[in-house]
């Protein structure tokens, strides 16, 4: 049986995972690689603060995820596909590796917050 998430460690296990499918997926690597040219060496570490936060409740996390959103969609809008294709890619993510408790707390705070993403970028 696969392992839940327990610590830092297991969150760079997904994140990294998540973001190499992200950077050879045809409708999420233009956004990431080509409108944002995200430098991964910054964005990676921001995002295991990120769930270490969201997950284990650390507080390590300092970022606005809705300005860096917004000033991407004001470039090249988010498309309804590309949100499908995340939040598919990243519970593939969640399942290839965990199973448990917290991987269906990275599940659901992942599709909330897309949620919650998709509605405010819609609304401008
Ligand atoms: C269609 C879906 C999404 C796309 C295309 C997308 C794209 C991006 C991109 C390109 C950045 C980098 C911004 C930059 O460095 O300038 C970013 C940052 C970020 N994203 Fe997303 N994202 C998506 C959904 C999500 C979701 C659902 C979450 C949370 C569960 C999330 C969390 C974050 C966070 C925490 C950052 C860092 C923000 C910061 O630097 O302060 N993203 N996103």
């Amino acid at each position: 049986m696969k392992p839940d998430i327990k610590n830092r460690d297991d969150i760079k296990v997904f994140v990294d995972s998540f973001y190499l499918k992200v950077g050879e997926d045809a409708i999420l690597s233009p956004i990431f690689n080509g409108v944002a040219q995200v430098d991964w060496e910054t964005h990676l570490p921001k995002m295991y603060d990120f769930w270490e936060s969201i997950l284990f409740g650390t507080g390590s996390f300092r970022g606005r995820p809705m300005q860096a959103h917004y000033r991407i969609h004001q470039k090249y809008p988010f498309k309804e596909e590309a949100f499908a294709r995340w939040k598919a890619l990243f519970n593939m993510t969640i399942d290839e590796y965990f199973y448990g408790e917290i991987a269906n707390q990275a599940k659901t705070k992942a599709l909330s917050i897309a949620t919650v993403t998709q509605i405010k970028l819609m609304q401008q």
